[in-house]
C-alpha cells in the first residue's frame, strides 16, 4: 500500500475526491494515511475527520517557513508517507521540504501550466481571454507551479463565463485528473526525460 499524505489549507474537495476514488477502487494500492492542514478552520479538516481520516493541524501563521516545514516533514515521516499530495495547500514549500521527498510530491493547479501560475488562475485565464484552460497535475519542485507535468485536462471557456462557473467546471476535471495521475505515478510505469513525463507502454507483445 502506498501511503499518501495530503496537505490542505481550505475546502478540501480534491482530498475528498481522492478518498472517493480509493473507496470506488478507481485508485487502488493506495491509502490516505494523514491529512495535514496549516489552518484549523479549513473546511477540509472537518470533512476529513468525519470520514475517519487522521488529521494533524500545524498552524503556519507567523512561523518561519523552514521551521514549519520541518514539522510537516517529521509528521509525514512519522506516518510513513510515501507520496505527498498538495491539494489547495496555500503556502510555498521550502527547498528542504521538496528535497525531503524527491519526485514524491504532487500538486494540482487550476490552469494549463505554464499558463497562469500562482493565485486565481481561473480569473487570470478569463482576463487574458483564453478560449481553453483546464487543470494540471505536476510534480513539485522548488519553483512555484513549475515541476514536471504528469497530466492535464482541458476545459473550454464559454462566452458568458464567470470566474465561478469556470472554476466549478475546472474543479470537476480536477477531481478526475488527480486520482488518475496518482494512480499512474504510484504504478511507476513512467520515465522522466528532462521536463517530459513519459508513460511506459504496458502492452504485452
Ligand atoms: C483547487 O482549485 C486546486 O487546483 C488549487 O486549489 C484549489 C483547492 O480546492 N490548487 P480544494 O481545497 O481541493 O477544494
Amino acid at each position: 500500500m502506498v501511503r499518501i499524505g495530503i496537505l490542505i489549507s481550505g475546502r478540501g474537495s480534491n482530498l475528498l475526491a481522492i478518498g472517493q476514488a480509493i473507496r470506488d477502487r478507481r485508485l487502488s494500492g493506495a491509502e490516505i494515511s494523514v491529512v495535514l492542514s496549516n489552518r484549523e478552520d479549513a473546511t477540509g479538516v472537518m470533512a476529513a475527520r468525519e470520514l475517519g481520516i487522521q488529521v494533524e493541524v500545524v498552524p503556519s501563521k507567523g512561523r518561519e517557513r523552514v521551521e514549519h516545514d520541518a514539522q510537516l516533514i517529521a509528521l509525514l515521516r512519522r506516518h510513513s508517507v510515501d507520496l505527498v499530495c498538495l491539494a489547495g495547500y496555500m503556502r510555498l514549500l521550502s527547498p528542504s521540504f521538496t528535497q525531503a521527498f524527491p519526485e514524491r510530491i504532487l500538486n494540482i493547479h487550476p490552469s494549463l501550466l505554464p499558463a497562469f501560475p500562482g493565485l486565481e488562475a481561473q480569473q487570470q485565464a478569463l482576463q487574458y481571454g483564453a478560449k481553453i484552460t483546464g487543470c494540471t497535475v505536476h510534480f513539485v519542485d522548488e519553483h512555484l507551479d513549475h515541476g514536471v507535468i504528469v497530466a492535464q485536462r482541458t476545459v473550454s471557456v464559454e462566452d458568458d463565463e464567470t470566474v465561478s462557473t469556470l472554476s466549478a467546471r475546472i474543479l470537476e476535471q480536477e477531481h478526475i485528473a488527480y486520482p488518475e495521475a496518482i494512480q499512474h505515478v504510484i504504478g511507476g510505469q513512467y520515465e522522466i526525460h528532462g521536463r517530459t513525463y513519459r508513460r511506459r507502454s504496458t502492452e504485452v507483445t
